[in-house]
């Protein structure tokens, strides 16, 4: 972590489409009692329609929830989306935004994600947006082109509220494969982020919280969140463990 720097860490949990009523209501309670005094914020983003029941268990806690994906429209005949508004209205902070499920398996292109991030902050959502290569464009020497053309499409919409946003850097060959970055891989991308985000605006660009994320573990948490520049984590499966989701948050 940068110690020179005021970023607060966060740690935000992706529960994808993982839950049900009963096993959410454990979760959420137990997180709540686990996570008073961390030093690190504390997320959970949660399916759409268990919003209500996070909001229920987790109002007035330390702990913030939000959605996984938001709308690009307001309203209107666009069945099955869920809009920032109505993030909004279920108290939801956070919202993850171009995760890479939604780029392969659902077409997000970079605009589409560079659009929602926007929708998300008209909503007053913090978009936490996603970025990261593939194995092949790693192993093609792509990482650092990828991830720029992503993030310069984010930054190109976004106007004067480049400080509103959280990035997550997350190499889609190590989400849910238990493949993770060397924390020292995980950095020099997290460098070049910063640097790209500085270029645009310097205090602006050097607030912004950078989260790594791709099988984050208890064990591997610590090597990776003491990097510095390595601000937080979005955490998937270890996310939906109420004692690897606390353990990971003590480390941060
Ligand atoms: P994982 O997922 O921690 O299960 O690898 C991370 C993510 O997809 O956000």
């Amino acid at each position: 972590m940068n110690q020179t720097t005021m970023r607060r860490p966060l740690i935000a949990g992706n529960w994808k489409m993982n839950g049900s009523v009963a096993a959410n209501a454990l979760l959420l309670d137990c997180i709540r009692a686990g996570a008073s005094g961390l030093a690190a914020d504390l997320v959970v983003c949660v399916p759409a329609p268990y919003l209500a029941q996070a909001q229920a268990a987790l109002s007035g806690s330390a702990v913030a929830w939000g959605g996984q994906d938001l709308s690009l429209h307001e309203s209107g005949a666009f069945t099955g989306e869920v809009s920032g508004a109505m993030l909004r209205d279920f108290g939801c902070h956070f919202v993850i935004v171009g995760h890479s499920e939604r780029r392969s398996l659902h077409g997000e292109t970079d605009a589409i994600v560079a659009d929602k991030a926007r929708q998300a902050l008209a909503c007053g959502l913090t978009p936490i947006v996603c970025v990261g290569e593939t194995l092949e464009e790693r192993e093609a020497g792509q990482t650092e082109p990828v991830v720029s053309r992503q993030l310069r499409a984010v930054l190109a919409v976004l106007g004067q509220q480049l400080g509103k946003i959280v990035i997550a850097y997350e190499p889609v060959w190590a989400i849910g494969t238990g493949k993770t970055a060397t924390p020292e891989m995980a950095q020099q991308v997290h460098a070049h982020l910063r640097a790209l985000l500085v270029g645009v605006d310097s205090d602006a660009g050097s607030g912004v919280r950078l989260l790594y994320g791709g099988s984050v573990k208890p064990d591997n948490a610590h090597d990776l969140l003491e990097m510095d520049g390595i601000d937080g984590g979005l955490i998937g499966g270890a996310s939906l463990k109420v004692e690897d989701f606390l353990a990971i948050a003590k480390s941060a």
